[in-house]
């Protein structure tokens, strides 16, 4: 499908909205024309604030619409995945661990944005945003924990509606997405954290992609994951869309608007949410304009991987208890140190072939270089990253062609201070972690173990990427047997 007949598609669109406009008012254009409206910061938003009562109110509405109507909740909810049977237009449509995480769900938020302002009757609305890396907003938000209210959901995770459950900072810290270059890279780092660890914390029906957008929180934390893409890019250095890659740019996606008619986008109708879409987020810096019909007048650089010493043992399994296996680095030592002291290079530790047959439940922090003895803190130049499983690696995740999910963690830091030790071997060692219980770290249940099939510690080096030199990286060993 070419680009141009989808932006007409969504043109055709727009000009019904302006019809209905004119005709009948059923759908008020002043907020499509008008300056952009605000996706508004969570934090500190009583109940009471028309923003959470407009959603609570749209909520019942479409809670009261059946199944097979697109506008009702548990349609919207199967766009993005459902055990529901049945093949309705758009059902079980999300992206992860794809080059389309970030579009897709740009898309449906902004279908979904636009479907409650029509059932809350409320045109100017917008979704707000839930920004759990600041400090006080950690617990789930209030609003959302009161069991009388539209916008609770009782299956969630032990102590999350009670507000006794909380994120480890380290956990929806984006810092380490934000860094890279690359939108594929930034992508999934984000993607990994803070995104899945949100999911896994919460656990309950946010744990599972098939079941997650049926909670109202879902689209508060997806709103901060939009927010986040902005931020990236406005850090500049170098960071832009993908518009050399003509897959991110053309593919289409069908969602509903709020008459109930589909409605077809690509990654190109997305690009500038002020100007595009009609929202800002509060708070963020002036939209960056990328724009899809220009020539990229700019290389775009992404980091090759290269293995540089690698897990010789079988694959690892990921359960109730930490686990360590040894790499041992004496025969490239002498390597290591020049790359550490390279502007240009980077190494990291590799974690690929990651499977689960279910939703693990819980997630794994990884350390490499811990001293024997030493107690595992994610504050210590040893902590590299966490191992969460949300949708790509877990097989029972059942729509799109399952791939087993890849970790590439940035490890300059802890190989550093592994040399300095004069470590032999360094110890890359898994923990399991969950939320804070009343301000405390957690061993979660885990549900399902994990099974690692490579690790290695690989150098990356940036390379110029051509048009159709698209990103797939090949894993570099075959897929470990499916455990008995
Ligand atoms: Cu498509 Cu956070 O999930």
């Amino acid at each position: 499908m070419s680009r141009g007949f989808t932006r007409r598609r969504f043109i055709v669109t727009a000009g019904a909205a302006a019809s209905t406009f004119l005709g009948s008012s059923i759908f008020n254009l002043d907020s499509v024309w008008a300056a952009p409206v605000t996706r508004r910061n969570l934090g500190g938003m009583a109940a009471s604030d028309p923003v959470l009562v407009s959603y609570a109110n749209a909520i019942k509405a479409m809670r009261a619409l059946p199944t097979s109507n697109p506008l009702s909740w548990n349609y919207q909810a199967a766009i993005h995945g459902t055990t529901l049977s049945g093949s309705n237009i758009a059902w079980n449509t999300c992206e992860h661990g794809t080059h389309f995480f970030w579009s897709w769900h740009r898309m449906y938020l902004y279908w979904f944005e636009r479907i409650i302002r029509k059932m809350a009757n409320d045109p100017g609305w917008a979704l707000p945003y839930w920004d759990y890396n600041s400090p006080s907003q950690r617990s789930l938000p209030v609003p959302f924990r009161d069991s009388s209210s539209a916008l609770y959901w009782a299956n969630r995770g032990l102590g999350w509606n009670a507000g006794t459950t909380s994120f480890a900072g380290y956990r929806v810290d984006p810092s380490n997405g934000n860094s890279f270059l690359d939108f594929f890279d930034a992508q999934s780092h984000l993607e990994q954290t803070p995104h899945n660890n949100v999911h896994v914390d919460i656990s309950g029906d946010m744990g599972v992609p098939d079941t997650a957008a049926i909670d109202p929180v879902f689209y508060v934390h997806h709103s901060n994951i939009d927010r986040l893409w902005n931020l990236w890019l406005a850090q500049g250095g170098g960071r832009h869309d993908p518009l050399d890659d003509s897959d991110w740019k053309n593919n289409s996606y069908t969602f509903f608007n709020e008459s109930g008619a589909a409605v077809h986008m690509t990654a190109c109708d997305i690009l500038r949410c002020a100007e595009q879409l009609n929202y800002t987020y509060e708070g963020e810096p002036p939209e960056v304009k990328e724009r899809c019909l220009r020539l990229i007048p700019f290389p775009i650089y992404y980091l090759i991987w290269q293995v540089l010493i690698h897990w010789p043992g079988p694959p690892v399994e990921l359960n109730e208890r930490p686990v360590s296996v040894p790499i041992d680095i004496r025969e490239v030592r002498q390597r290591l140190m020049p790359l550490l002291e390279s502007k240009k290079e980077t190494l990291a530790l590799e974690l690929d072939n990651v499977v689960a047959d279910r939703s693990p439940g819980a997630s794994w922090d990884v350390y490499l270089g811990l001293p024997p003895k030493a107690e595992p803190n994610p504050e210590s130049p040893y902590f590299v990253g966490t191992v969460s499983l949300f949708a790509a690696g877990v097989r029972s995740h059942h729509h799109g062609k399952f791939t087993p999910e890849r970790f590439t963690f940035p490890a300059n830091r802890a190989i550093l201070a592994g040399l300095r030790e004069n470590q032999e071997q360094l110890q890359v060692t898994f923990v399991p972690a969950g939320p804070l219980i009343n301000g405390k770290p957690s061993r979660p249940k885990v549900l399902a173990p994990v099974h690692i099939g490579a690790i290695s510690i690989s150098v990356g080096r940036p390379q110029e990427r051509k048009e159709g030199g698209a990103t797939q990286r090949p894993s570099i060993e075959p897929e470990p047997k499916k455990p008995q």
